[in-house]
């Protein structure tokens, strides 16, 4: 639990000092310049998604408007605004892994997974989705778990991945 349902206070005290840290580097009244950080900290303590609770409770929190926190939160795919399982597996399909094979990668993916792109398997332990070039495009075709980018993506090396994450 992140929000204490207090309107004075409305993170728990660790949650604050989290946000706090990040606030303290920009110049005293920029602390909407904290809002990446922000979000990042506040979906990894809140089951990896951000409700519309937290980010209204960041927008107070950072003084800021409510739009501009849902305009950074929805604008990038490294934010999930709905619930989603405990990792999170995000193809890349643009240009570069499109023309090396990540039409492969996806079916190999669904099949394996039993779900379908934007799809969380039944026992809730993985998200699938498709996102926009993550910068990696050397490396193509490539997807990120979690936080790690895995490059140049065959058959074999998805099912080492997917046995790591599965066990
Ligand atoms: S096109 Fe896939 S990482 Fe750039």
């Amino acid at each position: 639990m992140i929000l204490t349902g207090q309107k004075e206070q409305l993170f728990t005290a660790d949650i604050r000092q989290k946000l706090d840290e990040w606030v303290a580097k920009y110049p005293s009244g920029q602390s909407q310049s904290a809002v990446i950080p922000s979000l990042h900290i506040l979906q990894a303590e809140n089951e990896g998604w951000l409700s519309e609770d937290v980010m209204d409770a960041l927008a107070v929190y950072l003084a800021m408007p409510k739009i501009s926190v849902y305009e950074v939160a929805t604008f990038y795919t490294m934010f999930d605004l709905k619930p989603v399982g405990k990792h999170k597996v995000n193809v890349c399909t643009n240009i570069s892994c499109q023309l090396n094979g990540s039409e492969e990668v996806v079916k190999h993916l669904e099949k394996c997974l039993d779900v379908k792109l934007g799809e969380t398997t039944a026992d809730g332990n993985v998200t699938l989705r498709e996102v926009e070039c993550l910068g990696a495009c050397c490396g193509a075709p490539m997807m990120q778990v979690n936080r790690d980018y895995h490059e140049h993506l065959t058959t074999e090396k998805i099912d080492t991945i997917l046995a790591g994450i599965k066990s």
